[in-house]
């Protein structure tokens, strides 16, 4: 069985345990084990753009890991320490709500692009139905309602800081000039409304966003960036790739010419270029 490391195992069997004890988990038979981005990679990329070149920006709910391929391969990856969970952190501490709260707010009526409608907007703390009797946010009206401009504004301000670190990893990776051109964003942060218009803007290349291939069984809602590990994985999986793990060193396949072999290594090379 292949390990889908931590999406599953991790989360429906282990709780909180690390990615270590995962693997070395005794009830477990890890055949192989698979990076996020690899992953994510491989539900969301074309072998084409893969072959001239992309970005991939895995907009996580902790980390942001960004990997930059070209011909066909993975050429660097970078991490950086934060997530979307970060925004959902800052507009729990900037309205005084709690946790919960400042989720929904996020992703039911959050967005990375401002609109002039934003100033007239309140827009309810609580969700339908939920207990009303806690304390009000701050900057609330008497319903418990906050302008949609502030919240907007707070998600802004920490895109900011976020797109800022992405450009600076997408630069130490050599993402740059002709060959630094698409830029695929994926992973459930991405799922922000205008995310992707945003971050072109900031980044001054095109951006789309990287859903996971379509997937025989697989339901239509879990087609979103925030399941490209998952079907990755899945994809992964299936393509039964090499365990470099299970090879070693010795795989690489090296011929030394010498004596003969290196006479007829050059006179061979010889008929090749004329
Ligand atoms: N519609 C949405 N709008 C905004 N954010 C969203 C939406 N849906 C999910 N998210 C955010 O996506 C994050 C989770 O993304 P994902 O599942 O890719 O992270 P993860 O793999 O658990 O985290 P990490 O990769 O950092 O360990 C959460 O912070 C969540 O708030
Ligand atoms: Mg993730």
């Amino acid at each position: 069985m292949l390990l889908f490391l931590r999406e599953i195992v991790f989360r429906a069997f282990l709780g909180t345990s690390s990615s270590a004890q995962i693997v070395a988990h005794p009830t477990l038979d890890v055949e192989a084990v698979v990076g996020s981005p690899i992953a994510s990679g491989h539900a969301c990329l074309s072998a084409e753009e893969r072959e001239l070149g992309v970005a991939l920006v895995e907009f996580g709910g902790e980390v942001t890991n960004v990997s930059v391929y070209a011909a066909g391969m993975l050429l660097g990856l970078v991490t950086i320490p934060l997530g979307s969970g970060d925004i959902t952190d800052a507009i729990a501490s900037a309205f005084g709500i709690r946790r919960f709260q400042a989720e929904r707010l996020k992703c039911v009526h959050g967005s990375a692009i401002p609109s002039p409608a934003d100033h007239r907007e309140m827009i309810p703390v609580n969700a339908p139905g939920e207990e009303t009797n806690g304390p009000a946010a701050r900057h609330a009206d008497d319903k418990n309602r906050i302008p949609r401009a502030e919240l907007i504004s707070v998600i802004s301000t920490q895109l900011a800081a976020w797109v800022d670190e992405v450009g600076k990893a997408l630069k130490g990776l050599g993402f740059t000039g002709q060959r630094g051109q698409l830029v695929v964003l994926t992973g459930g942060g991405a799922e922000l409304a205008g995310l992707a218009d945003f971050a072109q803007g900031a980044l001054g290349k095109p951006v789309r966003l990287g859903r996971p291939q379509y997937l025989k069984g697989l339901a239509e809602a879990h087609s979103t960036p925030g399941f490209s590990t998952l079907s990755g994985l899945v994809l992964y999986a299936a393509a039964d790739p090499i365990d470099i793990r299970a090879i070693g060193p010795s795989y690489q396949p090296i011929v030394r010419y010498k004596g003969f072999g290196l006479v007829n290594r050059l006179y061979q090379a010889m008929r090749e270029y004329f």
